[in-house]
């Protein structure tokens, strides 16, 4: 029970890492509230995990200040303090650089970073007045090296894991701590809904050294680390959770 006691928010916590992210950090002993965009797949990913433990749920896009206002303003309402903020939400849109829409780019700029921004900048303010705080920002081994197709999306991913670093150094003086975890290949509802077909899973999974796609389990129990105390010394780094992918040639 590494989080015991601790309140937490989850965005994008309807489906995939996030519905696991929330799932880990029930069975660790915290109270959370999550959002998502898809009100239907919000409310049927409370009821599956209402059984772990106090969950509330708020429909909210995080690219909107106002509505994350909402979601931190009912954290604060049903907790009194937020010790955890995962910013997991994210979208991936499979196109080459050549035909990269201005719309596609925009949309991922504004979920995958600004909803990142946003959701920082309103939950620190309250952390801030209590001293204390773990922030764990959802990178990927996309932030750390090029993929074609995804030009955009490694775009965002980059300046997630830069992001953190800088919150981190100014957090620090409020007991902020500051992470980002980059996942490699985790095969969920995303990566098929970007486009991609069973020989590309195949082909993806013989360049990983363990042999295998990862869980959503297993990035989740990375985000359940860097917000615990476990993890107290540990701030402005990012964990890589790829079965050894990106440390070869
Ligand atoms: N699946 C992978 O292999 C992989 C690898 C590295 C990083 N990631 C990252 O992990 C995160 C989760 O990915 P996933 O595979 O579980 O995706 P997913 O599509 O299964 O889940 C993402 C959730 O975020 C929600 N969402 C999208 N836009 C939102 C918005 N504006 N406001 C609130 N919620 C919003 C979606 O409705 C969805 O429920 C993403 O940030 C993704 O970039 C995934």
């Amino acid at each position: 029970m590494r989080l015991q006691g601790k309140s937490a928010i989850v965005t994008g916590a309807g489906r995939g890492i996030g519905k696991a992210i929330a799932k880990k950090f029930l069975q660790e002993g915290a109270v959370i509230v999550i959002c998502d965009l898809e009100g239907k797949r919000l409310e049927k990913a409370r009821e599956e995990l209402e059984p772990f433990g106090k969950v509330h749920s708020i429909q909210a896009d995080v690219t909107k200040r106002e509505e994350v206002e909402k979601l931190v303003a009912l954290a604060n309402q049903q907790f009194g303090r937020i010790d955890i903020l995962a910013n997991n939400a994210g979208i991936s849109r499979f196109e080459s650089f050549l035909e990269i829409t201005d719309k596609n780019w925009q949309d991922t700029l504004d979920v995958n970073l600004t909803g990142v921004f946003l959701c920082s900048q309103i939950v620190a303010q309250e952390m801030k007045k209590q001293e204390s705080g773990a922030i764990v920002n959802m990178g990927s081994t996309n932030g750390i090296l090029g993929e074609p197709g995804l030009a955009h999306y490694n775009a965002t991913k980059a300046g997630v894991i830069l992001l953190s670093k800088s919150m981190a150094i100014e957090l620090a003086p409020y007991n902020i701590r500051v992470n980002s975890v980059c996942p490699g290949f985790i095969l969920t509802e995303l990566a098929l809904e970007g486009g991609m077909s069973e020989e590309t899973v195949r082909s993806y999974t013989a360049k990983i050294p363990l042999n295998r796609y990862g869980k959503v389990e297993e990035v989740a129990n990375a985000f359940a680390f860097l917000a615990s105390d476990e993890a107290s010394f540990i701030t402005g780094t990012e964990l890589v959770v790829d079965g050894g992918q990106i440390c070869q040639e």
